[in-house]
């Protein structure tokens, strides 16, 4: 009997075309990357050959998108073995040292606050000097009327998990900064969603 380890998600066959985007404008030609909650892998399958200066280290806490991102990576040369990471674990065990981008998408949002901390925190620890954290999802920014979508998203996630949400941007902002990180970046995206880049 065969297994197929491949999970897919929908949202990420929409959004990875835009996000690729993105990075083509932010990253330089090469560097090596570590994707925070990586998920199915389609994101790492869809970014690493179209930016072959970059090596590709995804991640996740998950064993089973751990082998779901091996299956839609296999053969890719530029993308490493899936690491096994939890974002909230002191230090990254096992996670590269000054990393030249750090990509998380939608994570910060489906998770407790703690995860928002932790990623903060260790990207800052773990970002080569001029590294980048690119993080990508809805937010509530002050300022600017809520999306309808992303007001029935908050309460879908918090019936979910009452420690999920969209996230106030202005928070996470406040959290960057307690760790010598601050907004550099901004871009729309399609579907009320959001792709921010951190620095130092
Ligand atoms: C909604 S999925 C997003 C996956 C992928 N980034 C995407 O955009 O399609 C959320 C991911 O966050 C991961 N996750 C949840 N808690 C986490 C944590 N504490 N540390 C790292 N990843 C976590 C889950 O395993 C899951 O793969």
């Amino acid at each position: 009997m065969t297994t197929t380890h491949l999970l897919s998600s929908p949202a990420c066959e929409r959004n990875r075309g835009p996000l690729l985007d993105v990075l083509r404008q932010v990253l330089p030609a090469q560097g090596l990357a570590l994707e925070i909650a990586c998920g199915t892998g389609q994101h790492a399958a869809h970014f690493a050959p179209a930016l072959p200066g970059w090596q590709w280290q995804p991640s996740d806490p998950q064993p089973e998108c751990l082998r779901s991102t091996a299956a839609w990576c296999a053969g890719l040369a530029n993308v490493r073995t899936p690491l096994l990471l939890d974002v909230t674990a002191p230090g990254w065990p096992g996670a590269p040292q000054a990393v030249d981008a750090i990509f998380c998408a939608n994570l910060i949002h489906i998770a407790p606050w703690a995860a928002c901390q932790g990623l903060m925190r260790e990207a800052a620890a773990h970002l080569a000097p001029d590294g980048q954290l690119l993080t990508y999802g809805p937010y509530f920014v002050e300022g600017e009327p809520p999306a309808p979508g992303n007001l029935a998203f908050d309460a879908d996630l918090k019936q979910r998990d009452p420690a999920w949400g969209v996230r106030r941007l202005a928070d996470v902002q406040a959290e960057a900064a307690h760790h010598g990180l601050r907004l550099l970046r901004r871009f729309d995206m399609p579907a009320n969603n959001l792709t921010l880049v951190w620095g130092r």
